[in-house]
This record gives structure tokens, C-alpha cells and sequence, in this order.
């Protein structure tokens, strides 16, 4: 969907429909002089309340060539004093899903200074974006749902700020991509792949020689029951000579659990394990793209996680970059495996600071369903940033403790820590195994395994992977800047 901004009235706007947002309560006030020209069609669907302007509620009105735009869908903000960015977005959402389902293709957005929407039609619109998206690749039959273009009619200059949002809402979808594709199509090798096809970017990957050199056996474990080669990839943005962030995305291209199988039932899900991956490489995109000014390293640590004749095994002892050794207690807990060679990597780098993104635990959805990611860390000033990039994007993150006492959780009698202290706390005791590989360095975690997935639409995430974390980390790095 292109996005175009013309300073133009609405009724002089030819467009297959246009929209017009209304409060709930407020009548039609705003649109006066429209509802003259369509003799008083508006005041009419209000006056016998089939519509309301209830939050997300619509109503589609042909105009029957009374003015330029063949259509009217009015969409309902709610109560003026109930007004959010985040009601805006799910309103602009479901406005444009509404209209490319019916394979309506030219749009406009009416934000007139009369208009409820003020002159801030951003939220709106960057809800529109995010809903526009579909992931038809592997349909024979290409459906031709989705509008084409959206002009904002305003008067005012938002060329810059419609910029950010078309590349952010672009970057998600790319990330969305990534995580619906299938685990046969992408492999650790694809992602590599998606990395490289990243502009103004330097792309290293650590192969499993080089990985083996530099002791990399917790990561290098996870791989051993699969014939995809490891791929352990390093991405580098530099838009600005400062310490970097080090951006690890948890990359397990299919987590079957190894030989602790999972269960058959939703199996197929577990594509999305690499969904932390994606994350960070559409915000490295995102952020090359729109030329911000930080340094990001991303770190990638792909694998797939197959159980084989040469699988990890329960039991097994593993040892890290820094010699620290792993018992591992379930082959299916091995993100916090590739995750503790990754942070550990990552402190080469002296980064500013190091911030995980992953499908990290089941307790994580079992814990928030869909609604929240849960966010560890040993910074204070890190989680103060991330909370406000959360209220920023909706993103939704929540602080757990990492109490000392789950400390013990992940005690091994053998080896210095064991890979899982059972399900009792396993949100946090998983955080708090990575937190022993981060130290002293400012480190956050956030677990995604909630959030990365949604298994029916919501008002600007189509069910499917979801791209969460790129609009959040984006965020995030906006303040680290500043
Ligand atoms: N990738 C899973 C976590 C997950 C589960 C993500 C469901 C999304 C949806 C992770 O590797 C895993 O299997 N975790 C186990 C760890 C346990 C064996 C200690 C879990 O949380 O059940
Ligand atoms: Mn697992
Ligand atoms: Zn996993």
C-alpha cells in the first residue's frame, strides 16, 4: 500500500472510498458540509444508529456520484475522552482491512481540521500499514485482496513522519515474512540469506569450523541432530562511530525439541522459533534504511533443533566461549544454549548494551496469551528505555523479577549450571540462566514466545506471525541515541 499526502477537499477527491473517522456521541458534526453534498446520507445511518462511532464499529456508504469518492466507510473511534495512539492504530487497522477484503484499491483518509482525528493522522495510518499485509507465497491461486494506495488529504507536511512508518510497518512485514515461510524453506542457510539481501550492512558468518575454534559448544549442541549446517551470523550497522548494541535474536529454524521430543500436536508452529531473529533483522533494516544514527551489532545464532543419531542428549555436559559448563537436562531447552554463546560473543564488542529477543519459553505464553512480552534485565536505566518504547508502539512489555533464589533452579550437580530448573518459574529461571553468561555487562532479555505468534486476526496483525519487536526495539534505540 502506497501513501501519498494531497492538500485537496475530500468531496473534490476522486478515490474508490473515503474515510471519515467519528467519536462516539459526537453525531456527524465534523462532516457537515459532506453530509449536505450526500443529502444528508451520513446524518441519516447516525440518526438511526446503525452507526455509533463505537471503537472499530463501520459503515460503508455508496455515494451514488454525488461527490468525487464513489464511497464513504465511516469507522468509530470511540469516546473522544477514551482517544489513544493505540485506539487510532487498531481503528486505521481495521479501516484498511475492511476496505482491501472488499478489493477496494484507491483510498483516502479525510483529517481535516474539523476532522476527530485532528491533524495527526500518523497513528491511523501506520495501523493501516500494519494491517496490510498478507502471506500468499505458497498459494497457487494469488488472492487480490489489499488496498493499493492511501492519500492522507492534509494541508500539512508529514512527508518526513509518513517515512518512518511506511519503513517500520515494511520492516515488520519483512520479519512476518520470515517467520511464516516454512522451516524446509527457511533454513539457518536462508537466513543468512535474508541478512545479506540487507542494505549498507556488513554480514559475517561463523561456520561450524570457525565455531568450534572459538568454543562455541552450548550453541554448536543444538545442531548436532541436523543436517542444516549451523550458521552462526554476525550483522554490523555502523551510523554512528559510539559504543554498539548488540541485538541477539534467538534463531532456532525448527524447534522439534531434539531428542526430549515435543508433543505431535502444534508442532508445526515451532517454525516460528526463529522469530527473535527476525525481529532483529528488521530492525537492523529498518534502522539502515532510515539512516539512524547508531551502531548495531546483530548476532543471530541459527540452528535447527532435530533429534538424530547425533543429537544432544539429556545429560550431556556442554561448555561456552568463556569455558562455563551446561548439563543439559532437556534437549528443548536450547535456546538459552545458542543464547548463552551468543551473549557471551557479544561481550567482545564492549557494547553499550546487549538486549535478547526470543521464543524463549512456553511459560512466557502460558503466563501473558498474547498480550504481553516478558522483560528481564540487570540495567535499570535499559528497562526504563524499553518500557517507554513499549507504551511508545504497544509492543507490550512486562518486567519480571530475577530474584536471586532462582539462583538454585538451574544448579547441576555435575557441571557449573544445568539448561532447565523444570516448569515451576521457567519464565524467569531461563532469563536468569542467561543473566549468568551476561554478568556485569547491562544486559535485557525479552521473551517473545507470547507475542511472536497470533493464531487468530487482530486489528493490524493478520493471524500468522506477527513481526513483534521491530517497532519496539526501533523504539528502543530511538532513546539509546538520545
Ligand atoms: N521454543 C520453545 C518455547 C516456546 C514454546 C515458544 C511455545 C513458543 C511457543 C523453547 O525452546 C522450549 O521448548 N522451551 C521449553 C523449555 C523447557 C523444556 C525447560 C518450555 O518452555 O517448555
Ligand atoms: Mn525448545
Ligand atoms: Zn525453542
Amino acid at each position: 500500500m502506497k501513501i501519498n499526502i494531497r492538500n485537496i477537499t475530500e468531496t473534490a477527491f476522486a478515490c474508490d472510498a473515503l474515510i471519515l473517522p467519528l467519536h462516539e456521541g459526537e453525531g456527524l458534526k465534523p462532516y457537515d458540509g459532506i453530509d449536505k453534498s450526500l443529502n444528508g446520507l451520513i446524518g441519516d445511518v447516525i440518526s438511526s444508529e446503525e452507526f455509533t462511532g463505537k471503537h472499530n464499529e463501520v459503515c460503508l456508504l455508496h455515494t451514488g456520484g454525488a461527490i468525487k469518492p464513489d464511497r464513504i466507510l465511516l469507522i468509530g473511534l470511540g469516546k473522544r475522552k477514551d482517544l489513544s495512539h493505540e485506539k487510532l492504530r487498531r481503528a486505521g487497522g481495521k479501516a484498511v482491512s475492511y476496505l482491501g477484503n472488499l478489493k477496494i484499491k484507491n483510498i483516502a483518509l479525510s483529517t481535516g481540521v474539523n476532522s476527530p482525528i485532528g491533524l495527526s493522522p500518523l497513528d491511523f495510518i501506520e495501523g493501516g500499514l500494519l494491517a496490510d499485509y498478507s502471506f500468499t507465497g505458497y498459494k497457487k491461486e494469488q488472492n487480490l485482496r489489499g488496498v493499493q494506495r492511501l492519500t492522507i488529504l492534509s494541508g500539512e507536511d508529514l512527508q518526513q513522519q509518513v517515512r518512518w512508518i511506511e519503513t517500520t510497518a515494511s520492516a515488520a512485514h519483512f520479519a512476518r515474512d520470515l517467520v511464516n515461510t516454512p522451516s524446509n524453506d527457511m533454513t539457518p542457510s536462508a537466513l543468512v540469506k535474508a541478512a545479506r539481501s540487507l542494505k549498507n550492512v556488513s554480514v559475517r558468518v561463523i561456520e561450524r569450523k570457525e565455531a568450534e575454534r572459538l568454543g562455541m559448544g552450548a550453541y554448536l549442541s543444538v545442531a548436532k541432530g541436523s543436517n542444516e549446517p549451523p550458521k552462526f551470523i554476525v550483522i554490523t550497522y555502523k551510523g554512528r562511530n559510539v559504543r554498539p548494541v548488540a541485538l541477539i535474536g534467538k534463531s532456532i529454524t525448527f524447534d522439534s525439541g531434539g531428542i526430549s521430543i515435543k508433543p505431535g500436536e502444534g508442532m508445526e508452529k515451532m517454525k516460528y522459533d526463529m522469530a527473535g531473529g527476525a525481529a532483529v533483522l528488521g530492525t537492523i533494516k529498518a534502522a539502515s534504511e532510515l539512516k539512524m544514527p547508531v551502531h548495531i551489532i546483530g548476532i543471530l545464532p541459527a540452528a535447527e533443533n532435530l533429534p538424530g543419531g547425533s543429537a544432544s542428549k539429556p545429560g550431556d555436559v556442554v561448555r561456552t566461549i568463556s569455558g562455563k559448563s551446561i548439563e543439559i537436562i532437556s534437549t528443548d531447552a536450547e535456546g538459552r544454549l545458542a543464547l548463552a554463546d551468543a551473549i557471551e560473543y557479544a561481550k567482545r564488542f564492549k557494547p553499550s548494551a546487549i538486549i535478547d529477543i526470543a521464543t524463549l519459553t512456553g511459560a512466557c505464553s502460558i503466563t501473558f496469551g498474547n498480550e504481553a512480552i516478558a522483560m528481564m534485565g540487570n540495567d535499570e536505566a535499559l528497562l526504563e528505555k524499553m518500557k517507554n518504547a513499549s507504551e511508545e508502539t504497544c509492543e507490550r512489555v512486562w518486567q519480571m523479577p530475577l530474584f536471586e533464589e532462582y539462583k538454585d533452579y538451574i544448579k547441576s550437580d555435575i557441571a557449573d549450571l544445568k539448561n532447565s530448573g523444570g516448569r515451576s518459574g521457567s519464565l524467569i529461571s531461563s532469563a536468569y540462566f542467561l543473566s549468568e553468561f551476561a554478568n556485569d555487562a547491562p544486559w535485557l532479555h525479552l521473551d517473545i514466545a507470547g507475542t511472536a505468534w497470533t493464531d487468530k486476526d487482530r486489528p493490524y496483525i493478520p493471524k500468522g506471525a506477527t513481526g513483534i519487536g521491530v517497532r519496539l526495539l526501533l523504539g528502543f534505540l530511538k532513546q539509546h541515541v538520545a
